[in-house]
């Protein structure tokens, strides 16, 4: 009977630190936006229009200026998927800082306006998505 108990008891711990790992990952704690806007309303609109616009040379300052401010919010969303509670493990905070680290990249490229070298690291960028994405986008 104590097994039955033990087993019971570990059991439902599992499922529960299942569930709120899953609530975490989909909404944080307080904030209201839930991942899945995150996602389609600000992180998915500045990468693909930075992907599309780099494909070629910026053509004037204005072109340069337009592509840093993708990067440049991009860049942020970083931060706000570790904001609030929303980071279940080390995948996770690992893509972020991945998302972070490239999208900077890609912004320091731009301020430099070495348009090669912003292509590279947008490469980066792209794969962060897809690192979190195989652990935690169901
Ligand atoms: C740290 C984790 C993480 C990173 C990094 C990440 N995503 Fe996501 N993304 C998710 C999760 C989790 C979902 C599923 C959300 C849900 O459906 O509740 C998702 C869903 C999406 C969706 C589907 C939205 C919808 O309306 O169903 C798109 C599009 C998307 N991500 C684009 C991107 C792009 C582009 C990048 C890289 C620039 C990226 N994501 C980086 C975690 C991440």
């Amino acid at each position: 009977m104590k097994t039955l108990t033990c087993l019971f008891l570990t059991v439902t711990l599992v499922a529960g630190s299942t569930v709120l790992l899953q609530a975490q990952i989909k909404k944080g704690k307080t904030r209201a936006a839930s991942t899945k806007q995150l996602m389609g309303g600000l992180v998915k609109p500045q990468c693909a229009a930075l992907g599309d616009a780099l494909k070629t040379a910026p053509a004037d300052d204005k072109a340069w200026d337009e592509l840093a401010l993708k990067a440049a919010l991009l860049n942020e969303t970083g931060y706000l998927l570790m904001d609030d509670g929303r980071c279940p493990d080390g995948v996770w905070a690992g893509a972020a800082k991945a998302l972070r680290e490239g999208s900077a990249d890609v912004l320091a490229k731009l301020e430099a306006k070495d348009h090669a070298g912003a292509q590279a690291a947008f490469q980066n960028v792209t794969k962060s998505c897809g690192e979190c994405h195989k652990a935690h986008k169901k």
